[in-house]
C-alpha cells in the first residue's frame, strides 16, 4: 500500500519523535525540515527513510543531544563549527547562517565543520544560500563505502558535495552528488525492492563487481563515479577526496576509517563527520541581476538543445528535484513498502500516530 503524505504534519511528526528521543526542539525541527525537504524533492533515499537509523544513533547514545553547535575558530571569511557531535542536520544549518553572514561582510565565507553527524541532502544547506542570491557550497564526509580506484577494499565515503547557483527564474542550478557512482541510501531501496542494481554500482565481498544489492549489504561496498577504470573512475575517486579534504582534514577531523558510517559502521561510537559550507556573493563580481539572467540564459540554451532521446528534453541539474517538489507539494509525499511499515511501528511504540492518511 502506497499513501499521500502531507509534507507539513510529516515534518511535525518527524519533530515529535527526534524529540521523544531527547532531541531538543530545535534540531529536532531542523532534521525534520532536512528529510521533508528531501522527500518533497524525490530524493527518497535521504529523506523520512533515513529516521530509523538517526533514532538508532540517538538511542544507543552514540549522536549527542545536549549542547549547541559552536565556532571555535573564526577570522574574516572563515570560521570553524564544532557539532559537539549533534545531530548533522542543525549543526551544518548553523553553519551555512555563518557562511552567509561572511560572505555578506567579505564576499565569500568558508566554515568547515568537524564533530558532527550525518547531515543528508547536501543540497539543502546550499540552496539557503541561492536563496538570498547568493552560491552556495555544501559537502559532506561519511564512513567508509567506497573503493579508491585501483583498490580492492572501501576507504572513503560516498562523500557528496553541492553547489547551487541562484538564477533570475526558477529552478535554480543544483548540482547535488555523491562521488561515488551511486549513494547508499539508493542502494538500500533497490535492495528492498528486491531488484537488481546496474553493474557498476558496487563490488561483492571478494571484488567482483554484481547486480545483486544484497551482496553490496554483505561484505561488498561501492564504487566511485565512473565505476571501472576504462570509464575513468579516477576522476570519481579524485572528487571524493576532495570532498574528504575539505571535510574532515581541513577542520581537523579524521578521515577515511576514522568516520563512522551511518548504516554500516558501530551504531554506539560518534561518527565524527565532517563537513563544509560555503557562500559567494555574485554581487561583489559585478551585478547581481545580470549574473542571474546570464545563469538563467545558459540553463534555456541547454533546454533548447537537441534531445538525444525525442521523448526526453534536457533537463539542467536540479530540475529532476524542483519538478518532483511541485508535484509533491501539490500531492503528497508518497510513501509505502518497508519505510511506511518501520515509521509506522515507530509512531506505535511512541504513540505518536503516524500521518499516513491520505493527503487533501
Ligand atoms: N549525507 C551523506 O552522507 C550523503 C551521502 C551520499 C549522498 N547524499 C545525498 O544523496 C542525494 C542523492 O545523491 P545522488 O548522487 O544519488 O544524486 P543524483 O544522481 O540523483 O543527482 C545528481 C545530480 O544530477 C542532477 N540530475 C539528475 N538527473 C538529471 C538529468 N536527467 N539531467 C540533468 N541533471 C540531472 C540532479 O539534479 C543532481 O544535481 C544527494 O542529495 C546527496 O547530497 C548524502
Amino acid at each position: 500500500m502506497t499513501t499521500l503524505v502531507d509534507p507539513e504534519r510529516l515534518g511535525n511528526w518527524v519533530a515529535a519523535v527526534l524529540q521523544r528521543h531527547g532531541v531538543q526542539a530545535s534540531h529536532a525541527q531542523s532534521t525534520a525540515r532536512v528529510l521533508v525537504a528531501a522527500d518533497v524533492q524525490g530524493i527518497d533515499s535521504h529523506g523520512i527513510a533515513r529516521l530509523p537509523a538517526y533514532l538508532g544513533r540517538l538511542g544507543s547514545g552514540a549522536t549527542a543531544t545536549e549542547g549547541q553547535p559552536c565556532v571555535v575558530a573564526s577570522s574574516g571569511a572563515t570560521a570553524l563549527v564544532d557539532g559537539g557531535n549533534l545531530m548533522g542536520h542543525p549543526v551544518a544549518e548553523f553553519a551555512m547562517a555563518e557562511a552567509i553572514a561572511r560572505a555578506r561582510s567579505c564576499g565569500v565565507g568558508w566554515v568547515a565543520v568537524r564533530n558532527s553527524n550525518h547531515f543528508g541532502i547536501a543540497g539543502f544547506y546550499a540552496r539557503l544560500a541561492t536563496d538570498l542570491g547568493l552560491i552556495g557550497l555544501a559537502g559532506t564526509n561519511a564512513g567508509p563505502r567506497v573503493a579508491p580506484a585501483g583498490a580492492n577494499e572501501p576507504f572513503l565515503g560516498t562523500n557528496p558535495f553541492a553547489v547551487a547557483v541562484p538564477t533570475s527564474s526558477p529552478p535554480a542550478m543544483v548540482v547535488d552528488m555523491a562521488t561515488s557512482a551511486v549513494a547508499t541510501g539508493k542502494l538500500e531501496l533497490a535492495a528492498r525492492d528486491g531488484k537488481p542494481i546496474p553493474e557498476g554500482w558496487g563490488v561483492d565481498r571478494d571484488g567482483h563487481a554484481t547486480t545483486d544489492a544484497a551482496a553490496l549489504a554483505s561484505g561488498g561496498w561501492l564504487l566511485p563515479l565512473g565505476s571501472f577504470r576504462q570509464l575513468s573512475s579516477h576522476k570519481g575517486f579524485a572528487l571524493g577526496l576532495l570532498v574528504e579534504v575539505f571535510s574532515g582534514l581541513l577542520g581537523g577531523g579524521p578521515y577515511g576509517p576514522g568516520v563512522q558510517n551511518l548504516v554500516f559502521t558501530a551504531g554506539d561510537r560518534p561518527a565524527r563527520v565532517g563537513h563544509f559550507l560555503a557562500a559567494i556573493d555574485p554581487a561583489r563580481f559585478g551585478d547581481a541581476h545580470s549574473f542571474t539572467d546570464a545563469v538563467s540564459s545558459l540553463l534555456a540554451d541547454l533546454h533548447g538543445l537537441t534531445p538525444s532521446d525525442p521523448e526526453t528534453p534536457v533537463m539542467t541539474p536540479g530540475e529532476p528535484e524542483w519538478r518532483c517538489e511541485l508535484e509533491r507539494r501539490r500531492d503528497g509525499i508518497p510513501l509505502g513498502g518497508e519505510v511506511l511499515n518501520s515509521l509506522t511501528r515507530i509512531g506505535e511504540e511512541l504513540a505518536l500516530e503516524f500521518p499516513s492518511s491520505a493527503f487533501g
